[in-house]
């Protein structure tokens, strides 16, 4: 653990897709009036971008190259926009096409190397709970606290059906099951940064568990470390 040279405070939340990191990372950065930051969104919105730029995904170097050249602008206010060279992208990171995109161009380390650059750089700008695969591992080694989040592929699938289902009428239970044992599989083999938990993350299970109760169990788990 220790702190990081700038003594800020982070924290470092990872975990599996439909672990309900973005949502319970974002309450928790509320609670404690950190800023909270979406490293899951900058690989979305590099998907999306080469997705919209007919890039083939498979041509490494090009979306590498795309990574690099592209202007992400996170808004840290309520609504979690984000902005990819200008244009409002939240609502389209999210399509389905774009999930399925996502894990291929997030095993490209140089796709990699431009965001968590960009991830650090966020990280300076004051007190920080970051989510996403390798933040405990990876981008921020130092965090304070890391918190591993994760539940049984059956739930994090139902609560993945459950927001999909809004919008897409189209999608079975079994689709979105098999999309996401996917792309665990994609996340956790590959070479560069795999998501697994950091040596000394906290795992907590959420199975079962509600959205308040992870919240508090996590805000203890703060609270206990600063005592
Ligand atoms: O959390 P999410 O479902 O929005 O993440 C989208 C994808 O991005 C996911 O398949 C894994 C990848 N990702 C990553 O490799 N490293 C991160 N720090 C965050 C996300």
């Amino acid at each position: 653990m220790g702190n990081n040279k700038d003594n800020y405070r982070q924290i470092a939340i990872d975990g599996p897709a439909g672990a309900g990191k973005s949502t319970i990372a974002r309450m928790i950065a509320e609670k404690l009036g950190f800023y909270y930051l979406d490293t899951g969104a900058m690989y979305r919105a590099v998907a999306y971008k080469a997705l919209a730029s007919g890039i083939s995904l498979h041509d490494e170097h090009r979306v590498a190259d795309l990574a690099r050249h592209l202007t992400i602008q996170l808004d840290h206010s309520n609504k979690q926009s984000v902005f990819c060279d200008g244009e409002d992208i939240t609502a389209k990171i999210r399509d389905v096409q774009v999930s399925r995109a996502v894990s291929t161009v997030a095993s490209y380390p140089g796709v990699r190397e431009r965001l968590v650059e960009l991830q650090r750089l966020e990280a300076q700008k004051g007190n920080v709970v970051m989510d996403g695969r390798d933040i405990g591992t990876h981008v921020l080694p130092g965090a304070k606290i890391k918190i591993f989040l994760t539940a049984s592929p059956e739930e994090r699938a139902h609560r993945r059906y459950q927001e999909i289902s809004k919008t897409n009428h189209d999608i079975s239970f079994e689709q979105v099951l098999a999309d996401l044992e996917k792309r665990d599989a994609l996340d956790s083999q590959r070479q560069y940064a795999p998501l697994k938990p950091a040596e000394d993350a906290i795992i907590v299970d959420t199975t079962g568990l509600t959205i308040e109760g992870v919240v508090t169990k996590i805000i203890e788990i703060i609270r206990g470390d600063r005592s």
